[in-house]
């Protein structure tokens, strides 16, 4: 299948809908880029490896088509699953390494049911530039690597995480999160700040850095820590010493409900 709708180099936007902020400014942007943006939802149940995930994920398709077109759509990619899994279904698309580490470790199979999917779209749509948020790092790391293994055209390109007032990053399950938990939530990128402030006051001792991280969550008994890591921007390998470029990621769970953030800790040299 391919969208014949004689698109000439389309922007893609990929979301899952429960449209938020975040993916509005993905967007902004790629209708500010390209002469034509195409936005797909698709609640993707390859990528969800727990069915309660996949029941309860907020959907809110008629207020998303608004808000799209709003921010710029001027089309909406809205397939069923038997559309893009028909009967027979059998093929995979996996990246070796990179996903298998941090939320791939905590979710066998997640990476892969994104790859899949984010492959069949830029077949389907064939996009010149694609839009992914630095919100989930590693699954922006790991398309990159894809798009440059399988030598698609055109360019991933990665936009900055857009965070509530208190810092939160915007995310469609913060709606699960009940008054408290939500009050309790900024910690978690609370954190990366005041990592990312011992990293620029000259601590570029990751082990050091990550320990205080950890104390400071401590303080929050609901919070479980899944991990918190200093990492290559590319690799997502633990690093030892801080350099410009080196990422911090975070994963906590918040009762049943898991919260995933990033910072660059020292920016790389322009
Ligand atoms: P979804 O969670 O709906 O996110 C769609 C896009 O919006 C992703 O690129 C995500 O990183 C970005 N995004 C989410 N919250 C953001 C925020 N606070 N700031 C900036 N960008 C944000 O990620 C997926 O869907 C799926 O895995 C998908 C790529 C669509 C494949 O099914």
């Amino acid at each position: 299948m391919r969208l014949a709708l004689g698109l000439k180099e389309p922007g893609l936007v990929p979301t899952m809908g429960a449209l938020h902020e975040g993916h509005l400014s993905l967007i902004r942007r790629s209708a500010a880029e390209n002469s034509r943006t195409v936005v797909s939802i698709f609640v993707n149940p390859l990528q969800f490896n727990d069915a309660r995930d996949l029941e309860t994920y907020p959907r809110t398709f008629d207020r998303d088509i608004q808000l799209a077109e709003e921010a710029g759509a001027d089309i909406i990619f809205a397939p069923t699953p038997a559309l893009l899994y028909p009967e027979g279904f059998g093929t995979a698309v996996t990246v070796a390494g990179l996903a298998d580490r941090w939320e791939g470790a905590v979710r066998p199979g997640h990476f892969t049911g994104v790859t899949t999917v984010v492959s069949k779209l830029f077949n389907i749509v064939d996009p010149a530039n694609a839009y992914f948020g630095e919100k989930d790092y590693q699954q922006l790391a790991i398309i990159r690597r894809m798009h440059a293994d399988l030598n698609w055209f055109g360019e991933i390109i990665g936009c900055p995480t857009v965070r509530d007032h208190d810092g939160l990053a915007l995310s469609s399950r913060n709606s699960r999160l009940s008054v408290e938990q939500r009050q309790i939530a900024p910690i978690v990128p609370r954190t990366l700040f005041t990592l990312r402030d011992r990293a620029n006051a000259g601590d570029h001792n990751a082990a050091s850095v990550i320990e205080h991280g950890l104390a400071l969550l401590a303080q929050e008994p609901s919070i479980e820590v899944d991990y918190l890591a200093i990492v290559d921007p590319e690799t997502l390998e633990p690093v030892k010493e801080i350099l410009p470029g080196s990422r911090a990621l975070i994963a906590v769970k918040l009762g049943p409900i898991r919260l995933i953030d990033n910072l660059a800790l020292l920016e790389p040299p322009q």
